[in-house]
């Protein structure tokens, strides 16, 4: 399968929204991934419902949602309004993971899990079957801008290797510092979903980068 570019409205210029968005519409960009963050779960906080339907109301490619909010439980209905079609949730915010994914399920959405980079692999042991996609942070979620972390490679082979073996269709995202540095190899290690904020949204040429990293071959 070809790789997936998820660029992050995070990194774009909030006074001009809709031209970004235009940008990402017109661009080979697969998806819009969009940060919501609580200032609890993670030390910032970004945009919340009312600016997620804004973009939901331009964006005309699929909207993949990640939470960085605790008890993410009690808005999976709204995000499933406000048309959403991926939902992740945080492991480490989830008590009642196994519970969690199958709410977002029945509420019509793929269901992803993101973890944070101190978070093994492993403990996806017993859901991974049930998981439409993993995101992989290669950085401390909070904040666009950040470097990228190298033990990532790890994560994404030691995955890889779990969902070849337990015959899962999911997909690995990798989220945070996605440059052309990495991208190559992270397709290579097994990553199917690049998702680049600063590195698409700061460049000369938006377009371009994103195509650049649409044509990464692993
Ligand atoms: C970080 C967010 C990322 C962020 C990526 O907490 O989850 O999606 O926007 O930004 P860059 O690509 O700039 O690291
Ligand atoms: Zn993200």
């Amino acid at each position: 399968m070809n790789n997936l570019i998820a660029p992050s409205i995070l990194a774009a210029d909030f006074a001009n929204l809709q031209r970004d968005i235009e940008m990402v519409n017109n661009s080979e960009a697969d998806w819009f991934h969009i940060d919501i963050m609580d200032g609890v779960f993670v030390p910032n906080i970004s945009f919340g419902m009312p600016v997620l339907k804004a973009i939901a109301k331009h964006a005309k490619k699929t909207i993949d949602v990640h939470l960085m909010i605790v008890n993410p439980d009690q808005y999976i209905e709204t995000f499933a309004d406000l048309g959403a079609t991926i939902l992740t949730v945080h492991y480490e915010a989830c008590p009642h993971l196994h519970r969690t994914i199958q709410a977002i399920k029945a509420a019509g959405m793929k269901a992803g899990i993101a973890l944070n980079p101190h978070t093994p692999i492993a403990v996806l042991e017993d859901v991974i079957t049930e998981l439409d996609l993993v995101c992989i942070m290669s950085v401390n979620p909070g904040f666009g801008g950040q470097s990228f972390i190298e033990n990532t490679y790890k994560k994404v082979s030691q995955l890889r290797h779990l969902i070849d073996f337990t015959k899962s269709d999911c997909l690995i995202e990798i989220d945070g510092g996605v440059t052309n540095k990495n991208a190559n190899a992270l397709i290579e290690a097994g990553a199917n979903v690049l998702v680049a904020g600063s590195y698409v949204f700061g460049a000369e040429n938006p377009t371009e980068t994103i195509a650049d990293l649409k044509n990464t071959i692993a």
